[in-house]
C-alpha cells in the first residue's frame, strides 16, 4: 500500500514537473475531478481523481449503488474501474464562484452488477440546462462504436454559489448511472465573447450568444496533426484530438509543420501552441485545386445553432504577403468567407495566430436527428485573386449552443444500428464463419481485416449516399416551386410589400422567435392593418415543407378559434406567413413570468373553451391533428378570445378510423409531450388531448409544465397535477392569484376534466368534443354559483376547502377518473 501511495506520489511530481515545462497562463481556480463510486485518490496520467464516496459533492448515497462493471477493458483505468448507478435520481453539487465552468462527463456503459447494460437511460440536468434527455448509453456508445462516451459542456453559473447535477432515470425500470465528473472554472471571454458577435451564416446579420446560453463541445481537433492530451493542453485539460483524416472527404492534401518558428498565441488560454504548429493544406496544384474543396464533414444533432472556431497560423515561409495565400470558406454549404487571408488577419506577422468564429443554424430534421455539418475551403485559381492556390487549416472546434428557451442541449438517441438494407450482406459475412473454422477461413482471415472494413465502411458510405438523395428527392417535392400554393385562397404579397410592411425587417418589430425564424409585427395596406409576419430561416429545406404545410391548412380553415392567415409571400426564396395580429400576444406570457396582471378565473376558462373549440374544429371537421399544442401556440385578440396558432406541424389524421393513428417520429415540445405516442411514436387525437391538459393545469397553476429546478416530483406539471389529485391537495398548487375565487363545484369538475386528459392510456382520455361541454359545464358551475353567492352568504371557497371537497383518490399509479357530462 505504500508502496503504491509512493508511486503515486512520484507520479504527480512528475505530471507537475511536466507541466511545469509548459508555460501555463491559466490556473483554473476551482477544480473538481472526481471519479464516481471510489473513495481515495487516484491519478491516470492526466488528472488526479478524487472518490465522491468521502466528498459532500454527492447529496446523498442512499439509494445509489457503486460498484465495478462486469466486463472491463479498463479494469485498472479511473475513472472507469467503477460507476455510481441508482434507479432513482441523485444529485450531485458543486460549491463554485459565479461564472463559466466547464463541465466533464464520462460514462462507461456496461453491465454493472444488477443494471444491465441495456437498461440505462436517463436525464441529466444542471442548474437550468437540459444537457442529456432519455439518454440510452448503451445504443450511444454502440452507435459510435466506442466503449466509453465523454461530454463536455459549457455552463455559467449565474447566481447561487452551486454548480447542480442531477442523473434522472427515464422509467422506474431503467437506470441512470455516472463514471466521472469533472467541473473546471475557465476564462469568461474564451467562449463566450463580449464583442459585437460573429457571422450568423445563411443572414446578414451577426450573431452573438450570453452567458445565459450553455454549450457542448462537439468537436476539438488539431488539423494536420496529432492529438494533444489534456495534461498538454494550457491548463484547460481539454483534449484535442488528432487524425482529421476521419473526418477529411479529400484526397491527396498534405499535413505540414511549423519548423522552428516562433508562434504567438494570445491570450495564451485560446489553444495549446501545438496546436498551431500543424496544418492540414491541399499544395499549390492549381488545376486540381480549382475542381475540388478541402473538405471536412462532421455528424451533428440538427435542430441548433453551431458555433465553430477555426484557428489559424501561417506557418510556411513562402506565404510573406498579403494576397499570396486566399481561400474562400464554406461552412455547411453557405459562404462564411469569400476572401479568407491569414496573412492580412494576422497584419503579415508570420506565427502570429488567429481565430474566427462562425454560428450556423442547422434545421430540426427529423425530432434532431444527426445530420452533416460540412466544412469547406476553396483555393482561387486565379493568381489576380491569390498568388498561391491553396488553402489551409490549423485546428478547428464546433460547438452546440442551448436552445433559446427550453435550454435544451440534449439531442434524440441515435437509430439503433440495425436496419434491413445493412443486414444482408452482414450476415452472409457472419453465416461463413458460424460453418465452424476451416482452413479457408484461417488463409480469410490472415488476409488483412482492413479489406473487411473497407467492404463495410463502401457499404456504411454506399447506403447513406442513398439515404442522402432519397432524402434529397424528398425534400425537392416538397419545396414551395413544385407543389403550388393555393394563390386564389390567400393573398400573395411581394418581397417589396413586405420589407415596406417591416421597415426591412427590423429587428425592433420582433415580437417573437420560433424554430424556424423571427415573426415581426408589421403594417400592410399603406400602414392600416397590422399582421404578424413569420419569416422562415431562408434555405431551410425543412422549414419549406412545413411552410408549404402550414399554408395549405391554414387556408381551408377558417374558425374564430383558430388564427387566421392574412396571405404568404415566396418571393426570392423567402418564406414569408402573414397571420391576423393578436394584439394580446401568446397565452402563457399573461400567466407567469410576467408583469401582466393576473386573467381572472372566468376569462381563464373561457380562453379554455376558445382553445378547446379551435382543437375540437381540427379533429373533426378537417382531421387533423395539431401536435404541437401549449401555451406559447395560444392567442388572443383585443377581446381576449383564444385562437390557436401554429400548425407547422399539423398532420392529417388518419381518414381510416379503423387504423386510428398515423406512425410518425416524434415531435412536439418537452413537458406537454404524450408519453403514450413518445414510447409508441404512434400519433392520436388523443396526443393533442394530453398537451391541452397540460395547458389546463398551466392556467390553473399558473407555473411551466417543466421546472428544471424544482423537486423530483414537482419538475414535470403532468405529474405533480396527477400526484396532488391523488393526494387530495389539488387546492395547494392552485395559482395564488385565484384563492377564493374558484367556486368548489366548478373547481374539482375543472380538475376531474384535466386529469382525464393526462390519462396515461390514450383510449381513456375524453375527445375534443366531451372536453368542451364539461368545460362549459364547468363555467356553468362557476357561474350559477356566484349568482347564488351574490343573493346569499359569500363564501371563500378554495381557502375553506378540506379534504372532503377536495377530490381525493386512491394510491393508483394510473388516475381513473368517471368522465360525466352533468
Ligand atoms: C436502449 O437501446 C437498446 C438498443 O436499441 C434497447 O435494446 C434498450 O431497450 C434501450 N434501453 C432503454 C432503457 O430504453
Ligand atoms: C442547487 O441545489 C441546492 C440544494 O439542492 C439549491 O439550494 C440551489 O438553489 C441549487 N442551485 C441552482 C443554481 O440550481
Ligand atoms: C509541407 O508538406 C509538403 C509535402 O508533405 C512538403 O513538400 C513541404 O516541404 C512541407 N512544407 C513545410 C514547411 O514543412
Ligand atoms: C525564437 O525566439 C527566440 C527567443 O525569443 C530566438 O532566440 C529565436 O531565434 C527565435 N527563432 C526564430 C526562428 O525566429
Ligand atoms: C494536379 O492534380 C491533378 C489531379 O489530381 C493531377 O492529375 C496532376 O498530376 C497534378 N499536377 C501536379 C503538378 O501535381
Ligand atoms: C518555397 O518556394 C521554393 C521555390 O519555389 C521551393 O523550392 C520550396 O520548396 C518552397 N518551400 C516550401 C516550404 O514550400
Ligand atoms: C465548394 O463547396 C461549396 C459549398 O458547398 C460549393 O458551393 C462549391 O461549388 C464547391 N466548389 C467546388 C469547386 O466544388
Ligand atoms: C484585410 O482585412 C480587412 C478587414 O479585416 C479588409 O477590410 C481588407 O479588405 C483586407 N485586405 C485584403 C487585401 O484582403
Ligand atoms: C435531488 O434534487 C431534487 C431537486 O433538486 C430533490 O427533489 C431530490 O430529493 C434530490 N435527490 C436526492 C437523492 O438528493
Amino acid at each position: 500500500m505504500r508502496l503504491f501511495n509512493g508511486f503515486t506520489t512520484c507520479l504527480t511530481v512528475l505530471f507537475l514537473l511536466h507541466l511545469s515545462t509548459h508555460i501555463q497562463a491559466y490556473t483554473p481556480g476551482e477544480v473538481f475531478t472526481i471519479s464516481c463510486g471510489t473513495s481515495g485518490k487516484s491519478f491516470d496520467g492526466q488528472r488526479t481523481w478524487l472518490g465522491d464516496s468521502d466528498t459532500k459533492y454527492l447529496s446523498t448515497q442512499d439509494g445509489t449503488v457503486s460498484t465495478k462493471p462486469t466486463k472491463s477493458p479498463f479494469v485498472y483505468e479511473v475513472p472507469y474501474a467503477k460507476a455510481r448507478l441508482s434507479r432513482l435520481q441523485f444529485n450531485y453539487s458543486f460549491p463554485v464562484s459565479l461564472g463559466p465552468k466547464f463541465l466533464r462527463l464520462f460514462f462507461y456503459p456496461s453491465s454493472y452488477l444488477s443494471f444491465p447494460r441495456p437498461d440505462a437511460s436517463f436525464t441529466v440536468l444542471s442548474n437550468q440546462f437540459t444537457l442529456l434527455y432519455d439518454f440510452n448509453a448503451s445504443l450511444t456508445a454502440d452507435a459510435e462504436n466506442r466503449e466509453t462516451i465523454f461530454k463536455e459542456y459549457v455552463v455559467n453559473v449565474e447566481s447561487g454559489d452551486r454548480l447542480n447535477l442531477s442523473f434522472i432515470p427515464s422509467q422506474p425500470n431503467s437506470y441512470a448511472f455516472i463514471n466521472g465528473i469533472e467541473v473546471l472554472s475557465m476564462p469568461t471571454d474564451l467562449y463566450y465573447m463580449s464583442d459585437t458577435g460573429f457571422k450568423f451564416l445563411g443572414s446578414d446579420t451577426l450573431f452573438s450568444f450570453g452567458t445565459s446560453f450553455a454549450l457542448e463541445t462537439q468537436y476539438r481537433i488539431n488539423v494536420g496533426g496529432r492529438a494533444i492530451s489534456p495534461s498538454n493542453d494550457i491548463g484547460l485539460l481539454r483534449n484535442w484530438v488528432g487524425q482529421d483524416e476521419n473526418y477529411l472527404m479529400t484526397e491527396n492534401t498534405q499535413n505540414n509543420d511549423s519548423g522552428g518558428m516562433n508562434l504567438s498565441v494570445n491570450p495564451d488560454y485560446v489553444a495549446p501552441k501545438e496546436l498551431y504548429r500543424t496544418a492540414r493544406n491541399m499544395g499549390t496544384n492549381a488545376t486540381f485545386n480549382k475542381i475540388s474543396n478541402l473538405t471536412w464533414v462532421f455528424q451533428v444533432d440538427s435542430g441548433f445553432t453551431y458555433m465553430i472556431r477555426l484557428h489559424f497560423c501561417e506557418i510556411d515561409p513562402n506565404i510573406t504577403n498579403i494576397g499570396d495565400r486566399v481561400f474562400k470558406i464554406y461552412i455547411a454549404s453557405k459562404s462564411a468567407e469569400d476572401h479568407a487571408d491569414v496573412m492580412n488577419w494576422s497584419q503579415k506577422q508570420h506565427g502570429l495566430v488567429v481565430q474566427r468564429n462562425y454560428a450556423v443554424f442547422i434545421p430540426n430534421n427529423n425530432n434532431h436527428k444527426k445530420v452533416d455539418l460540412s466544412l469547406q475551403l476553396h483555393p482561387y485559381g486565379d493568381r489576380r485573386d491569390s498568388i498561391y492556390s491553396d488553402a489551409f487549416l490549423n485546428g478547428l472546434e464546433i460547438f452546440k449552443i442551448s436552445d433559446r428557451g427550453s435550454n435544451n442541449l440534449a439531442g434524440s438517441n441515435p437509430e439503433p444500428l440495425q436496419t434491413p438494407q445493412n443486414n444482408v450482406p452482414i450476415q452472409k459475412a457472419e453465416s461463413s464463419s458460424e460453418r465452424g473454422t476451416t482452413i479457408m477461413d484461417i488463409v480469410v482471415a490472415a488476409v488483412p481485416s482492413i479489406i473487411l472494413v473497407s467492404i463495410f465502411v463502401y457499404l456504411v458510405v454506399f447506403i447513406l449516399r442513398t439515404e442522402a438523395a432519397a432524402t434529397k428527392s424528398k425534400d425537392y417535392k416538397s419545396k414551395p416551386t413544385t407543389t403550388p400554393l393555393p394563390s386564389d385562397l390567400c393573398r400573395r404579397f411581394s418581397l417589396v410589400e413586405m420589407k415596406a410592411a417591416t421597415n426591412n425587417f427590423d429587428d425592433v418589430l420582433i415580437i417573437g422567435v420560433g424554430g424556424f425564424g423571427h415573426v415581426y409585427k408589421g403594417h400592410i395596406d399603406g400602414g392600416s392593418t397590422p399582421v404578424a409576419i413569420k419569416r422562415l430561416q431562408p434555405g431551410s429545406q425543412q422549414g419549406a415543407r412545413e411552410f408549404t404545410n402550414e399554408i395549405e391548412m391554414l387556408s381551408k380553415l377558417r374558425h374564430v378559434n383558430l388564427v387566421s392567415l392574412t396571405g404568404y409571400c415566396n418571393d426570392n426564396n423567402e418564406m414569408i406567413i402573414l397571420y391576423d395580429f393578436m394584439p394580446r400576444g401568446d397565452l402563457r406570457s399573461h400567466l407567469y413570468d410576467t408583469n401582466k396582471p393576473p386573467l381572472s378565473w372566468k376569462q381563464r376558462l373561457q380562453i379554455c373553451i376558445g382553445a378547446a373549440s379551435g382543437l375540437q374544429c381540427l379533429h373533426t371537421k378537417h382531421m387533423i391533428i395539431h401536435r404541437d399544442v401549449k401555451s406559447n401556440n395560444i392567442l388572443l385578440d383585443d377581446k381576449w378570445v383564444a385562437k390557436v396558432s401554429d400548425f407547422g406541424l399539423s398532420r392529417i389524421g388518419p381518414t381510416d378510423m379503423s387504423k386510428g393513428h398515423v406512425s410518425t417520429a416524434v415531435r412536439g415540445s418537452f413537458g406537454y409531450l404524450d408519453p403514450e405516442y413518445y414510447t409508441t411514436q404512434r400519433l392520436t387525437v388523443k396526443s393533442d388531448v394530453y398537451s391541452f391538459g397540460v395547458v389546463l393545469f398551466e392556467i390553473l397553476c399558473a407555473r411551466p409544465p417543466l421546472i428544471h429546478t424544482a423537486e423530483a416530483e414537482q419538475l414535470s406539471l403532468a405529474n405533480w397535477a396527477r400526484y396532488c389529485y391523488r393526494n387530495g391537495t389539488m387546492d395547494q398548487i392552485v395559482d395564488p392569484a385565484l384563492k377564493g375565487k374558484i367556486t368548489p363545484e366548478c373547481f374539482n369538475k375543472f380538475c376531474d376534466i384535466g386529469i382525464s386528459c393526462l390519462q396515461l392510456d390514450g383510449l381513456k382520455r375524453p375527445s375534443m368534443n366531451d372536453i368542451v361541454s364539461m368545460l362549459e359545464f364547468s363555467l356553468q358551475l362557476q357561474n350559477s354559483a356566484e349568482q347564488c353567492e351574490n343573493s346569499a352568504i359569500a363564501t371563500e371557497v378554495v381557502n375553506q376547502q378540506d379534504q372532503n371537497t377536495t377530490p381525493s383518490r386512491s394510491d393508483q399509479d394510473e388516475v381513473d377518473v368517471n368522465i360525466s357530462l352533468h
